[in-house]
């Protein structure tokens, strides 16, 4: 009896300390933006309504982002590519420390615990770098082909990471 109370209160005490060792793997993802408030306004503003607040446009025809979209982090390349969307790079926000600092709002919130452990932010100098390199919805199937290929080879990212759409069809 007195063991076995012992045994639940121990349980209950080591609960929250597991919580902490899950969590310090990773920064706090707030302390990747300079801004975490505009970050989260300006992606409600101007992603929001087609990806969705919470990045799950699960079952619109959308590519889902939540608990994903950090995956694209793995690679130089791949990376690239999450400015070069013509909706990000065209996006009506010209200050690039804003726009790095949605990005990362959209990777490190939005994709949850999908980017890389130790993965950078997006800086204001690599989104210019990275903008005038925009996609065009010409060249952006296959680049996403090519892009996804490696984060599964590479990466060991899921396969359904090369479905656009959850539940697609290949
Ligand atoms: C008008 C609707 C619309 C808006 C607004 C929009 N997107 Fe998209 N997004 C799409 C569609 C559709 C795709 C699929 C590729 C394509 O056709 O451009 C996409 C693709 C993506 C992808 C690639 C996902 C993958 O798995 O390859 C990301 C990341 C993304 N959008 C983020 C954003 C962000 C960040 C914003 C805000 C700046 C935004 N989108 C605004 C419709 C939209």
């Amino acid at each position: 009896m007195m063991v076995s109370r012992w045994l639940a209160v121990a349980a209950v005490m080591m609960l929250p300390c597991a919580a902490v060792f899950a969590a310090s793997d990773r920064p706090d993802p707030r302390t990747l933006m300079a801004d975490p408030e505009q970050a989260r306004a300006d992606y409600v503003e101007h992603c929001g309504g087609c990806h969705g607040v919470t990045g799950d446009t699960v079952p619109a025809r959308l590519p889902e982002l939540a608990g994903r979209v950090g995956w694209f982090m793995c690679t130089p390349a791949a990376r690239a590519y999450l400015i070069r969307l013509p909706n990000v790079a065209h996006s009506r926000i010209t200050d690039n420390a804003q726009l790095a600092d949605m990005m990362n709002y959209v990777v490190f919130v939005i994709g949850g615990s999908s980017a890389p452990v130790g993965t950078r932010p997006f800086t204001a100098d690599e989104v210019a770098r990275e903008r005038p390199l925009a996609l065009t919805n010409a060249n952006l199937t296959a680049e996403r082909d090519r892009l996804t290929r490696q984060l599964v080879r590479q990466c060991h990212a899921p396969a359904s990471i090369r479905d656009l759409y959850i539940g697609a069809k290949p």
